[in-house]
């Protein structure tokens, strides 16, 4: 398994492409999951369809697989919330060989002029800096262990020009540069940043975009709108030691979105 004995914590663990990268940890053999999202509930349903029992806070809840799971509600705009997490991880397993900052938000669906500072502020917060206190957290334990990967989630929207989601566009840009950087200034710490930058698969994020628009944007994917079961092999990829010559890389996965 690509992951054997990997202790990996995962953000926005509740959403759909979480909830599918947390069940594909877990069947590649990685020795703990550490689960966090905003939405208790959300985070709950995830641990519920692991096997990891009603209460996801219990430690000693059953282990899906055999990989132990611990599911703790935070918000990753809270730099302490995201720390007191990867705390938690070293406490449990001794270590994080992996910090995936996938939790992220899409702005609301309009021009630039029908924006308000608040939607700029919320992308903002969320998308680059809840993956920044991922990041600086992360680097503090995996700096000493001079070991680690990071995987970040940005979007082929912080690539293209994708019209009607301005701030998201340019916070997931603003995520492929600091992972960029990042993965620069790591490198020699033994520390691997990379991100993927999936296409569109429906999810809650496309709950308020109007069916019109989900139509021409499957209608500018030649493989069509794809699921998450399309994108975590990159995740999986990024994570494991196959990946272990490469940093800095924003993996494309998206039907072909990006190609004209
Ligand atoms: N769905 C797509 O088409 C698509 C395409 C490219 C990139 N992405 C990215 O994939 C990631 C996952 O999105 P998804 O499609 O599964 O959507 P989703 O809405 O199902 O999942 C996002 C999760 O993030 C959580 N979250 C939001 N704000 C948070 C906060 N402040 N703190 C902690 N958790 C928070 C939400 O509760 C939710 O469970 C996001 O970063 C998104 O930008 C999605």
């Amino acid at each position: 398994m690509r992951l054997d004995g990997k202790v990996i914590l995962l953000t926005g663990a509740g959403g759909l492409l979480g909830r599918a990268l947390a069940e594909r940890f877990v069947a590649e053999g990685a020795a703990g999951l550490i689960l966090t999202d905003a939405d208790a509930a959300a985070l709950d349903a995830t641990g519920a369809a692991l096997g990891a029992g009603p209460d996801p806070g219990d430690a000693a809840a059953p282990d899906p697989g055999g990989t132990p799971v611990i599911s703790e509600a935070a918000d990753v705009r809270d730099s302490d919330a995201v720390g007191r997490l990867v705390d938690r991880a070293v406490a449990e397993h001794g270590r994080l060989d992996v910090m995936v900052n996938n939790a992220g938000v899409v702005s609301p669906n309009g021009r630039i002029h029908n924006l308000t500072p608040e939607d700029w502020r919320r992308a903002i917060d969320v998308n680059l800096f809840g993956v920044l206190h991922g990041i600086e957290h992360a680097l503090r334990v995996m700096r000493p262990a001079r070991s680690g990967s990071i995987v970040n989630t940005a979007s082929v929207a912080g690539m293209t020009a994708w019209p009607y989601a301005a701030p998201y566009g340019v916070s997931k840009a603003a995520v492929i540069h600091l992972t960029k950087v990042a993965a620069v200034e790591y490198a020699r710490d033994g520390i691997r940043v990379n991100c993927v930058c999936p296409g569109v698969f429906p999810s809650n994020m496309h709950r308020d975009v109007p069916e019109a628009a989900m139509e021409s944007l499957a209608a500018k994917h030649p493989f069509g709108l794809g699921t998450p079961a399309d994108v975590v092999g990159a995740f999986v990829y990024l994570a494991s030691d196959d990946a272990r010559w490469t940093t800095g890389s924003a993996v494309v996965v998206d039907g072909g979105y990006s190609l004209p």
